[in-house]
């Protein structure tokens, strides 16, 4: 009889199915109350006691055997979810996660959003530009560092022909082709040759802001900043203007606003003095006016140029601007904007 055992358990062991008929005979012919083990159990009873415990035992591995192909049979032949779902055309439709704004484009809507509501419009230039636009337009001095190769991508080895290293460029198309009142801002994506950091990257987003008007003063532009930062980053920001360079505003300076993560009280993000560093701006210089065949006697205007990674990184507490150029569901699934 053991050898009989055997070779049942080798049967099972070896049994393949190709469909749920065939599992059933398999199981049929094993395990119903009349298939082999039921009978093998029949016949331990006229057995010798002294053999009916071994006999019992392999008796019970027989029957574990025939259970466990089972099981794994069964499991094998259950329909896989993508099959369950074309077979079932009652069933409902698995549902498609629904995407969620990129931060840049969040904050970018937010920013012209806030502009919008005190008479900006929105432009946009190419971000393949000539010298002209980016520099020279600009009132950048020939030897100014930032046309070096080390900041500026130029477009194969003709250096006239270059990525925008800053919004600042379409400022100088729009007073080409408009005279003033312009009160205008410019998103857009620039480019510069840095080493891609934590806070630096070769690409980011920057909106550039423009008025020409009569009698604009820096009053005025003090005021407008003042507006977008309270609505950008809460009624109780502070804004601090420190005097600073750039060759196509005069006079020219850095805006801080208060630090939205300790309140203005010190922390490591700005770096215990209260205030963070977030857009550069100033008096359009009556050379860039000129240069663009706008009066300089008659009109006067405001610029500012601001970086959208980085309001978003001083709104959203990020710290690592790598981060918005990586694509990991993980950050961008934290971000809801409106998909509109
Ligand atoms: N273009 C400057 C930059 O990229 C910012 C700026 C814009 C400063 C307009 C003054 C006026 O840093």
């Amino acid at each position: 009889m053991t050898g009989v055992i055997d070779s049942y358990i080798k049967e099972i062991e070896s049994f393949h199915s190709r469909n749920h008929d065939e599992t059933e005979k398999f199981r049929i012919k094993f395990l119903s109350k009349k298939g082999i083990i039921a009978s093998l159990f029949e016949q331990l009873k006229n057995m010798p006691p002294e053999q009916r415990k071994t006999m019992g035992q392999k008796i019970n591995t027989l029957k574990n055997k025939a259970l466990d192909k089972i099981a794994v049979l069964k499991e094998q032949s259950l329909p896989s979810k993508k099959e369950s779902v074309i077979n079932d055309p009652t069933s409902p439709a698995e549902s498609i996660p629904m995407g969620s704004r990129h931060p840049v484009s969040i904050v970018r809507k937010q920013i012209i959003d806030i502009f919008s509501r005190i008479g900006f419009t929105v432009e946009e230039g190419p971000e393949i530009e000539d010298d002209w636009h980016v520099f020279s337009g600009l009132n950048f001095p020939d030897e100014h560092p930032a046309r070096d190769m080390q900041d500026t991508f130029f477009i194969e080895l003709n250096p006239d022909i270059l990525l925008r290293t800053h919004t600042s460029s379409v400022q100088v198309r729009v007073m080409e082709t408009q005279q003033p009142p312009i009160r205008k801002i410019f998103p857009g994506r620039v480019f510069r040759n840095e080493v891609v950091s934590a806070r630096a990257h070769c690409i980011f987003h920057q909106v550039e802001g423009l008025y020409i008007d009569k009698n604009v003063s820096f009053a005025d532009l003090k005021q407008t900043l003042l507006f977008f930062a309270k609505e950008m980053f809460g009624g109780a920001t502070r804004i601090r203007l420190r005097p600073a360079f750039f060759p196509f505003t005069e006079p020219s300076a850095e805006m801080d606003i208060s630090c939205s993560i300790c309140g203005g009280k010190g922390c490591n993000i700005c770096k215990y003095t209260g205030f963070v560093e977030i857009l550069g701006c100033g008096m359009v210089d009556p050379n860039v006016l000129e240069a663009s065949d706008i009066s300089s006697t008659e009109y006067t205007g405001f610029a500012f140029g601001m970086g959208i990674e980085r309001v978003a990184m001083l709104k959203y507490h990020i710290n690592d601007l790598r981060l918005f150029f990586e694509n990991d569901l993980r950050f961008l699934s934290q971000f809801k904007g409106d998909i509109t």
